[in-house]
């Protein structure tokens, strides 16, 4: 396996929905949903990456840190690293079908276990797409947190008995789905939810919740009293809302506010290791990736665990260049400002 072979595996399989571009940035997608672009005129996807891009780090070699430990734990899980693959749904609409929906959830949940980190699966109109999430997990023995659409609570509430089932050791709702275009398209309720909805699905629901698409201080203050363990700072990789900001420009503010009462996990524009990197200093605990990760699904689980394996190695060089022995050692202070 090598990246050249797998670019040239997804530019066959994946048609004229994801062109595999040499940087996934979303500037050839744009306005391309059902496929792989952020919504409209593609901004916000494109935020994600130049709000990345602007981050700057302090390059240090006077220390001891040479041979980094990038592992951890999440959810009771070791974790080589904190690195999660993002749930990615609709293979069929978005992705040319360019694989059944059960066989990307397993490449994406497989692949992720090989590497010692987890997967996260999706959900979407066809009852498939959810179940196949769920089934991946189940094989490889709970080792994957299943995303649910906000739909009505009791059927959020039904679902998440399924991921209990699976020995998942979480549940998320992308919250942010709200108005996403693939859903109300095809006449599936969807809608935002309020502070007491959130706190009847943490209720409700056996498995700690996780809210993803917190992109405000107000949201994740609001998923904290609502009883969530987690969110999600996210822009559902630019697909919903056009010309928000970046996700690594609102990490910090929210972080500031939840870190330490709840999980802060991000996504969005994440390409290598060294954008870990940032997204660590700027105060997320773990880090999900999507399209290259999906990508990288082009080559079935090895082709997934090909790309985690890059990213890992990627994010311990970036420690060595900037003296980080562990990841805890990684805080704002590796961040440069132009003073
Ligand atoms: C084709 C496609 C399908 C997606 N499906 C889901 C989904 O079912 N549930 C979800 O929570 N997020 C979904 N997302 C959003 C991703 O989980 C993630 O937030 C986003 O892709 C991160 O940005 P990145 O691709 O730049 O890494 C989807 C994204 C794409 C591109």
């Amino acid at each position: 396996m090598d990246k050249a072979v797998l670019r040239e595996l997804g530019r066959k399989k994946f048609g004229k929905f994801c062109r595999v571009c040499n940087t996934c940035d979303g500037v050839a997608c744009a306005g391309e949903i059902p496929g792989i672009g952020g919504v409209l005129t593609g901004r916000s996807f494109q935020n994600n990456i130049l709000a990345l891009r602007a981050v700057l780090l302090h390059q240090r070699i006077v220390h001891g840190a040479g041979s980094p430990d990038t592992s951890c734990e999440i959810f009771g899980f070791k974790m080589a690293a904190p690195l999660i693959a993002a749930p990615i749904g609709g293979i069929s609409y978005n992705l040319n079908d360019f694989t059944p929906e059960g066989d990307y959830a397993r490449s994406i949940v497989a692949g992720s276990v090989q590497s010692g980190c987890l997967g996260m699966t999706g959900d979407g109109g066809p009852e498939i797409i959810y179940r196949s999430g769920i089934e991946a997990i189940t094989e490889a023995g709970g080792r994957g947190i299943p995303t649910i659409k906000p739909r009505p609570n009791r059927d959020i509430i039904r679902q998440a008995e399924t991921a209990a089932r699976s020995g998942a050791p979480a549940v998320a709702v992308d919250v942010d789905s709200a108005a996403l275009v693939n859903m109300t398209r095809i006449n599936q309720p969807v809608g935002p939810k309020t502070e007491r909805e959130i706190a009847e699905l943490a209720r409700e629901i056996q498995l700690p919740l996780i809210i993803k698409g917190v992109m405000t201080v107000e949201d994740a203050e609001a998923s904290l009293a609502a009883g969530a363990a987690g969110i999600v700072v996210s822009n559902h990789g630019g697909r919903v809302l056009d010309h928000t900001p970046g996700t690594a420009a609102v990490l910090p503010g929210i972080a500031r506010a939840v870190k330490g009462k709840m999980a802060v996990w991000v996504d969005g524009g994440v390409r290598t290791g060294v954008d870990i990197l940032k997204m660590l200093a700027l105060g997320a605990e773990a880090i999900l990736v999507g399209r290259p990760f999906m990508q990288a699904a082009a080559g079935g689980a090895e082709g997934v665990a090909f790309a985690f394996a890059a990213m890992i190695e990627q994010l311990k060089l970036a420690m060595i260049m900037t003296g980080a022995s562990k990841l805890a050692d990684i805080d704002d202070s590796f961040i440069f400002r132009e003073k």
